[in-house]
């Protein structure tokens, strides 16, 4: 297959890559760091990457920006961010990436546990999370020619706990995590939401 990921030089993006590299033929696309770029938050950015990429047989989203931090302190320009970035421009990649990909193929999306497991100062990304997952089960009824769309919903990725200096000993190591974007690409399944926690549930 032939496979488009976007935020290949992320955490989860680069386990994804990896994981799916040598079986598949990975495209590799982020904001700044690849040979191919594109900025979720510019629909127009989108459209020219599937112009450039052509017909493929997957779409792995795994980037997006959001804001974390108290209810009262989150400002306008927060709320923004997240509804632009991480929930729009995962929405735009399925909007504008419907003719780029092959018959029964499949675009796989990033929410995050918080969607369902809301901690304090997640009120933003939970919102967003929850929409996607939303938006995922719902697009799975109307898309055409067989195509299939899931959501990998992870929690804390150990090797992200390890760089803010946080006890990783909670989070999936991202090799695990990227097994369950595989699953969905590989797979048959279509309007789910797959979960990755650590071994404490988080
Ligand atoms: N890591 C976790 O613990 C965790 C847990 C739950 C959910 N998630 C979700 O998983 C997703 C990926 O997280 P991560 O930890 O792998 O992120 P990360 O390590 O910070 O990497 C972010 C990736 O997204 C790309 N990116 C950033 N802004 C972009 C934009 N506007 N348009 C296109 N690409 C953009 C970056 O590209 P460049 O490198 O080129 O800048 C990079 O490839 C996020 O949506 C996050 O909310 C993460």
């Amino acid at each position: 297959m032939k496979i488009l990921v976007i935020g290949a030089t992320g955490t989860i993006g680069a386990a994804v890559s990896e994981a799916l590299d040598g079986r598949h033929e990975v495209i590799r696309a982020s904001l700044s760091r690849s040979a191919l770029a594109v900025d979720l938050a510019d629909p127009e950015s989108i459209k020219r990457l599937y112009a450039s990429v052509g017909t493929v047989d997957a779409v792995v989203g795994a980037a997006g920006k959001a804001a974390f931090g108290p209810l009262l302190a989150l400002s306008d320009e927060d709320f923004a961010l997240c509804l632009t970035n991480k929930l729009m421009g995962q929405v735009n990649l399925v909007r504008f990436g419907v003719d780029a990909l092959a018959d029964r193929g499949s675009f796989t999306l990033t929410s995050g546990f918080l969607s369902r497991f809301p901690t304090p100062g997640s009120a933003a990304i939970s919102l967003v999370n929850a929409g996607l997952e939303g938006f995922v089960r719902a697009a799975a009824l109307d898309l055409p020619r067989g195509l299939r769309i899931n959501a990998v919903a992870p929690g804390w990725v150990h090797e992200t706990l390890v760089a803010l200096k946080r006890d990783p000993s909670t989070g999936a190591p991202a090799a695990r995590v990227a097994q369950a974007y595989v699953k969905s690409v590989e797979g048959g399944m279509t309007g789910q939401i797959e979960d990755v926690v650590g071994s404490q549930g988080t």
